[in-house]
Order: structure tokens, then sequence, then C-alpha cells
């Protein structure tokens, strides 16, 4: 019936060539969310995951980037920031058609590849795929050294929030508080998201206004110039997007090695990406891993779900792994779903907006994969079952609630139904292990 449910809500947001996150709030196909769909759905749908990953390439720029979101239909109206918006081809590097637009998400495609890959390597398709599509993905994790790793640390940086994927985190507050924006400097806009999603359940306006402003700060450097590390006042290494990195990356070595194709230079900055990981942002006051800012030039000390990731990425040592454990289990006991979002003993955390704590699917995916590559699985189950029972109780939505207590007065989960990631991530767990 689950699994039912899924493919059906997959089949309802296919698009041709890809797969749209959820109708109306997000009708384009976006980076992460496209990576994920491609996992679940190669279980059951072999060449939509391969048509899916592809089209995610078509959206690629000269410079190596793929862009968050790739705007395959210029008809569509009904979101905001779209294609003229970004007006991306102030880049000369930026593709004429499909237009996208100018900044990237987490980089999960190399271990989607790659899991795609075990499961179906006597596919001609997917043999294919990978020798096509691999060249173009080191040129895009290349991009992420070459264009946001200036003292070369191999830690990228990002320098505005929708990259992170986790667009209005508390971790992000202190760098967007830090932007005085004079309104007469911003373009006119109209927000659409919040006529479609309730807005108690969204970043707020003056939020948006800043994020606004660094899309504009962005466009002014034509969207990788090096003025963008000189100028933004959001200039963040973020521990969850390099834990994806570094993941993909020894995605890259062994499908390099397997194909013949030359990863030394991906060899060379994953060391460095590794030694810096572990050295610059761990935390050893709130035993967890944190993002780094770059303006500021100290950790942000904030417990928050991207530094679980680490896990994912087999970084983490035994020890920190075991502070990392003994927090999840200590939520699970006081009566939280896994994983909230943020510290729930924050006074910043909020169970209902957005990224400020509810649960979100493929983090418990990832999560549930790290704790088993530490052979925690007891607490990989409970990560599981938390997200099947939020599914299976308050259906196919976009993100949860994370307090039991409140859950159990609640018909339905947070943001958009009928969820991509949400089935994908789903459609993963019930028909891989
Ligand atoms: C929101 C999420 C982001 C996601 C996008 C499409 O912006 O924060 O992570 O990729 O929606 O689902």
């Amino acid at each position: 019936m689950l699994e039912s449910d899924a493919i059906k809500i997959l089949e309802d947001n296919w698009r041709e060539s890809f797969t749209i996150p959820t109708a109306k709030l997000y009708p384009f196909q976006w980076m992460w969310d496209s990576g994920f769909v491609a996992l679940g759905r190669a279980a059951q749908d072999i060449d939509k995951a391969v048509s899916e990953i592809y089209a995610m390439f078509s959206g690629q720029w000269e410079n190596g980037m793929l862009p968050h979101i790739i705007f395959h239909s210029e008809n569509e109206t009904t979101y905001f920031p779209n294609f003229d918006f970004w007006n991306c081809n102030v880049n000369p590097g930026a593709p004429v058609s499909p237009k996208t637009s100018g900044i990237t998400q987490p980089a999960v495609f190399g271990f989607v590849m790659e899991d795609i890959w075990r499961s179906h390597h006597q596919d001609p398709k997917v043999k294919k795929m990978i020798e096509d599509l691999l060249p173009k993905l080191i040129h895009y994790h290349r991009f992420l050294y070459e264009y946001r790793d200036p003292f070369n640390e191999g830690l990228f940086f990002i320098f505005h929030p929708w990259e992170s994927g986790r667009d209005n985190s508390p971790i992000w507050d202190e760098a967007i508080n830090r932007i005085n924006i004079d309104k007469s400097q911003l373009p006119n806009y109209t927000r659409r998201d919040t006529q479609i999603a309730d807005a108690s359940e969204r970043p707020t306006s003056d939020q948006y206004d800043k994020y606004v402003y660094l899309l504009e700060l962005g466009k002014r450097h034509l969207y990788d110039g090096k003025g963008i590390a000189e100028e933004s006042p959001f200039l963040i290494q973020d521990c969850m997007m390099n834990a994806i990195l570094i993941r993909s990356n020894e995605s890259i070595l062994r499908l390099g090695e397997e194909f013949g194709v030359d990863t030394s230079y991906i060899k060379e900055k994953n060391a460095l990406s590794k030694a810096h990981f572990l050295t610059k942002l761990w935390n050893e006051e709130l035993k967890t891993f944190v993002c780094f800012d770059l303006v500021s030039n100290e950790q942000i000390k904030h417990k928050e779900i991207g530094g679980f990731i680490a896990m994912f990425a087999g970084l983490a040592n035994e020890e920190q792994v075991g502070h990392m454990v003994a927090y999840l289990e200590e939520l699970h006991q006081r009566g939280y779903f896994l994983c909230p979002s943020f510290d729930v003993d924050s006074p910043l955390f909020d169970s209902k907006r957005y990224w400020r704590g509810p649960i979100w699917p493929q983090m418990n995916w990832m999560i549930h994969k790290g704790l088993l590559h530490y052979g925690q699985k007891e607490l990989a189950e409970i990560v599981k079952s938390d997200l099947i029972s939020l599914v299976t109780h308050l259906g196919f939505y976009e993100y949860f609630e994370s307090e039991k207590t409140k859950v159990r007065s609640l018909t339905q989960g947070y943001g958009g139904g009928n969820f991509s990631w949400t089935a994908s991530s789903i459609l993963h767990l019930l028909t891989t292990e």
C-alpha cells in the first residue's frame, strides 16, 4: 500500500524526462530532490531514473556548475524566483536552454549514480549513463573546488542559504541578520510560496528579502565571479554539503577505477577535504559537526541535523559517533520523532517551521544509512520506522512535525503534499533492504 502510493506519486509528478518535487509549490526540477528521486525510482523504473539524471545534467554550466533548479518549461509562471528573475545568461557559460538558477545544491549525484550502478550493473543503459556522465560529474566537483574554495582547504563555501537545501535553518540566522537591506535597492517581487502553502510553515518575509538580496549579489558577479567571496555577507562552509561532497567523491573514485576514468584530481582534493573537515568542523563542546562562517571566521555553534550527515560520509570516528548516537537516543526517549532538523532545546527551535525543527524524509534516509555504516542497527531502525510511521499516519508530505504529542492531534504533514522525495525515500527503504 505504502509502496504503491509512493509509485503513484512519482508517476503523477513525472514530467516527460524528470520529476517535479510537488505540483504547484515546486513546478520544476530541483537538484538534490532529483538525486533522491532517481535513487528510489531505480528499483521500480530504471528508465525514468536514468532519464531523471540526464535531465539534470542538461542544465550543467560550462564552468561545471549543476544548478539548483532547472526551469524546463518557460511557460510555467507560478514560481518565484523564476528563470527571468535569475537571468543567468548574464554568464555566457550558462545554458540558453534549458534555463536554470544561478546557485547549486548538495552534491548528491556521486553516491546516487554509484548506488544505481551497483543495483543495475548489467543494464547497458546504466553503463552508458555512467560513461557519459562521470566526466561531467567530475567537472561539477571541480567547479566546487575551483570557484568556491578560495583558501584551498578542500571545503567549499555557499553564498546563499538555498544552496544548502536547509533554507531557513537557524544556523544561517546570524549571517542573514548581518545583511542590511536598503529596500529601495531591492527589485520589486511577489512571493508565490505563501499563496500556496501556509505562511506559518514558510520562511518570513524579512528572510525572503535577504534571499533576494543574495541572489542579486550573485547575479552582479555573474554567479561565479571572485567578487562573491569578496563581498558576500553570507559565506559559509556547510558541514552537510561538504560531507555529501566527500561521500560523492568516494563514489567517483570507485566508479573511476571501474570505468577507467582519471580521478587523480578528485583523489587529491578529497584527501584535503577530509583532513580539514575533521579539524575545522568538529565542535568539542557541542559534540557534533558544525558549519564554519567565513565572514566572522568562526564556527556556527548550533546542534543541527546537517552535522549528522558526517556519519553518512563515514567521516566521524567511533567516539564522535558515540556522542551523536547518544544524543539521538536521548531525543527518542524524550518523545521526539527522529531526526528533528534543529536543536530541540534551543529557543530558535520551531517544530513546524520548515528547517527550524521538523523532520525531513531524505535526511532520515541519509542518517539511517550512516548509522548502518557504523553498525548502529537499532537506532538506524528507529530512524527508518519513525519516518515510515509519520508517512503512514500523515501522508507523503514535504516535512513533518517532530514532537510526538503534537503529532497525535494532526491529520497531515507540513508543506507540499504528494511529495517526490518523501515517496522515493520510502520506496528505497522499503524495496532495497
Ligand atoms: C525547499 C527545500 C529544499 C528543496 C526544495 C524543493 O527549498 O528547502 O531543500 O530542494 O524546497 O523541494
